[in-house]
């Protein structure tokens, strides 16, 4: 099979891991970079010598290249994921997909009409982690989940044009829409911007789903620790998902609690259950690595990806709704699917 001619546009803070894996994938050959920094494309130039570098991703038309990876600011993904489309590319657009939901529907119109691929980098998605505990939900060894926190949270780093929510809420709540494989009913946040007036840097949302189930996600630019957790809570047992877990990343709790009735007038006590925690082994690979490669399987085999324009639209539209609410103090937005 003849590996893809991939180029990546955007090498600053991300695009480097993008374009090392597009790279090392015996799948494809990266063979060009755009950057309009000097500096960023001097930087590739170290590590890609032999390779287009060029300050315009227009360049890229005449190359014959089957893919490009978007890893430039959120405000540009839409214009220049719409460009290489139009161009015939197969487009791997970093989170979020755009800022808004008609842009992200304008892109998978035009994915579909061109029958081009179109994905969003959802890396949680194919986070080893995550897939396991998804086993675990799918499996019911939780029971029924009772409601999922996320928290998200560290010192920095700050962007000047984009906010927390826009900024770290994709992945969170791209990981419970895999998880759950349902979409909220609605949603209400509340944001703070402490440090910049007008650029939130903390948030907290609460999502709504079908039969009461709840989700919460905090999100946060300004905590003094790393933060990177998931707890999903059953009725029959509790995951706790820890990024930063120095013995497992995710450990299955035995415990839960119910009302155990003593008499015939209806009085009853707890009765808790703590029995054991369970670390289970799986083979972590690379998220990103994961990611890039399901990418071009689903080019070379004309597959929906995990996490295609539609998932991103998805995303979008909660975003969107919960913005709406953190401005309108607080309120529950309805989501329009
Ligand atoms: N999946 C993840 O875990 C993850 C992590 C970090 C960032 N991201 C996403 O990756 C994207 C990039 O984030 P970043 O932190 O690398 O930002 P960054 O600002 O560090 O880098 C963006 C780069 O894009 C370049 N650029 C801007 N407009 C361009 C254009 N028209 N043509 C070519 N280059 C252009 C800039 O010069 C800059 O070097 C964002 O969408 C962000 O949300 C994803």
């Amino acid at each position: 099979m003849k590996a893809l001619r991939v180029g990546v546009i955007g090498y600053g803070y991300w695009g480097p891991n993008l374009a090392r894996n597009f790279n090392e994938l015996s799948a494809s050959d990266l063979v060009a970079i755009a950057d309009r920094k000097d500096e960023q494309l001097e930087r590739a130039r170290t590590k890609y010598p032999d390779i287009l570098l060029t300050k315009d991703y227009k360049e890229f038309f005449n190359m014959g290249l089957d893919a490009v990876i978007i890893s430039t600011p959120p405000k540009t993904h839409h214009p220049i994921a719409k460009d290489c489309l139009s161009h015939n590319m197969h487009v791997l657009i970093e989170k979020p997909m755009t800022l808004n939901s008609q842009d992200a529907e304008e892109l998978i119109e035009l994915a579909k009409a061109k029958g081009l691929t179109l994905m969003v980098g959802h890396i949680f998605e194919y986070n080893s982690a995550v897939m396991e505990m998804k086993k675990y939900i799918d499996s019911k060894e939780l029971g029924d989940v009772f409601y999922i926190d996320t928290a998200r949270l560290n010192l920095g780093l700050f962007q000047r044009d984009s906010n927390v929510l826009w900024d770290l809420a994709p992945h969170d709540i791209s990981t419970l829409l895999y998880l759950l494989e349902q979409t909220p009913v609605s949603v209400s946040a509340h944001g703070m911007a402490c440090v910049t007036e007008g650029i939130h840097d903390v948030a907290y949302l609460n999502l709504v789903f079908s039969n009461n189930l709840m989700a919460y996600i905090h999100v946060s630019w300004l905590d003094p620790s790393k933060v990177r957790r998931i707890t999903v809570v059953g009725s029959k047992k509790m995951a706790v998902y820890n990024d930063l877990g120095a013995e497992g990343k995710i450990k299955i709790y035995d415990k839960g609690v119910d009302p155990e009735y003593t008499d015939t007038f209806g009085e009853f006590q707890y009765a808790y259950r703590a029995g054991d925690i369970i670390i289970p082994s799986f083979r972590f690979v690379e998220p990103l690595r994961e990611e890039c490669q399901h990418f071009l399987d689903c080019i070379v085999n004309h597959s929906e990806p995990r996490s295609s324009g539609l998932d991103g639209l998805r995303v979008t539209k909660i975003l969107e709704a919960a913005e709406r609410s953190m401005k309108n103090g607080s309120t529950r937005e309805v989501i329009q699917w």
